[in-house]
């Protein structure tokens, strides 16, 4: 497949990138590094600095590389900026997919994959989550990607498109080269991890008081290599022809609340992590976890690292070695 990664200067988007390189494929990450990093691009990958506004420059793009298949992943993702920014959330979200839309038909491109969220859903009416359940998101975050993916049905439609959304619960963890960095960092395994490192002073737990057993926040998390993987199987799908493919990714079970999170990197680093109490951060939902049997079902996804222990031990391993370089 000769793939165009849109994002793929970020962290998912670096990680699939080289999964995607390994098995042979074609890639060229299409990035404009407002929030990716030039450095975290796979080395082997064509790199295009645009942005996803420009529908010309996207449209050359796609035609220069003969693209076949995009994955979209560029976008904004901050729970707690959405809310404060709802403007920028809809620019980048939903203008910026539409743009994407109209250069792959400009260009004649006709496969699309998706990066969605488990925050389409909002607060869910029951758990595990399936993918036909409810859609009622709680910020701007949730809000623009549930509408992109609405847009992208109709568009598929109308101009024959191949398309996959995929719905991520909580990505984390790290590849050996490849890994999560965001300036600012607001997600929770990173930060912990730092405050673990010593770089950040403490971890704040956003709200002790929702109705889940210690009264912290569930998620699923989610090793990035399974959900690379994840996205290999649907791209190989849509080339053998498969039209509007929906699915959730996460490890399903019982989840992790943030205080159980907290205990596993405190015993994975081996260090004392300072913890602060702290109200509850605008837009969260009390429990995220995926039921993602359609796409073990469908696809024969399976995930390979659905231990929490070695998901933060491979972050702790990058952060240490490629970002804060300590021993
Ligand atoms: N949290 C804290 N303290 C922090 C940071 C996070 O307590 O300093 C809590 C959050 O309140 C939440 C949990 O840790 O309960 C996880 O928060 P993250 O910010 O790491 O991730 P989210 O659950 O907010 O994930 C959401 C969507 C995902 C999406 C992700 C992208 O649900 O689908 O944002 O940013 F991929």
């Amino acid at each position: 497949m000769n793939v165009m990664v849109t994002g793929g200067a970020g962290y998912i988007g670096s990680v699939l990138s080289r999964q995607l390189l390994k098995q042979g494929h074609v890639v060229t990450v299409y990035d404009n590094l407002s929030r990716g990093f030039r450095e975290s691009v796979a080395p082997q990958a064509r790199f295009v600095q645009g942005d996803i506004l420009d529908r010309g420059y996207l449209a050359d793009t796609l035609r220069a590389h003969k693209i076949d298949s995009v994955v979209h992943m560029a976008g904004l993702i901050a729970v707690g900026e959405s809310v404060r920014e709802p403007a920028y959330y809809y620019q980048q979200n939903v203008t910026g997919g539409l743009s994407l839309l109209d250069a792959m038909n400009d260009a004649g491109v006709k496969r699309i994959l998706f990066s969605s969220t488990a925050a389409v859903y909002g607060e869910p009416q029951r758990v595990p989550i399936e993918e036909t359940d409810e859609k009622n998101p709680t910020n701007p975050y949730g809000e623009t990607k549930w509408t992109f993916e609405k847009a992208l049905r109709w568009y598929g439609e109308a101009f024959g498109l191949h398309t996959a959304c995929l719905r991520y619960f909580n990505a984390a963890g790290a590849a050996d080269d490849a890994g999560e960095r965001h300036e600012p960092e607001t997600h929770l395994i990173p930060l912990i991890l730092r405050a673990a490192l010593g770089v950040a002073p403490a971890i704040t737990v956003f709200g002790d008081d929702f109705p889940t057993r210690d009264g912290t926040c569930v998620r699923d998390y989610i090793h990035v290599l399974d959900l690379a993987h994840a996205h290999i199987l649907a791209l190989e799908a849509l080339a053998r022809g498969e039209k509007a493919l929906v699915y959730n990714l996460g490890c399903g079970g019982e989840g992790y609340t943030v205080k159980e999170v907290i205990e596993v990197t405190k015993r994975v680093t081996g260090k004392d992590v300072p913890v602060v109490m702290g109200p509850r951060r605008a837009g969260d939902s009390a429990v995220l976890v995926a039921g993602s049997e359609k796409i073990k079902r469908e696809l024969g996804w399976k995930p390979q690292r659905q231990d929490l222990g070695q998901i933060v031990e491979s972050a702790w391993t990058f952060m240490r070695k490629h970002q804060f370089k300590t021993p």
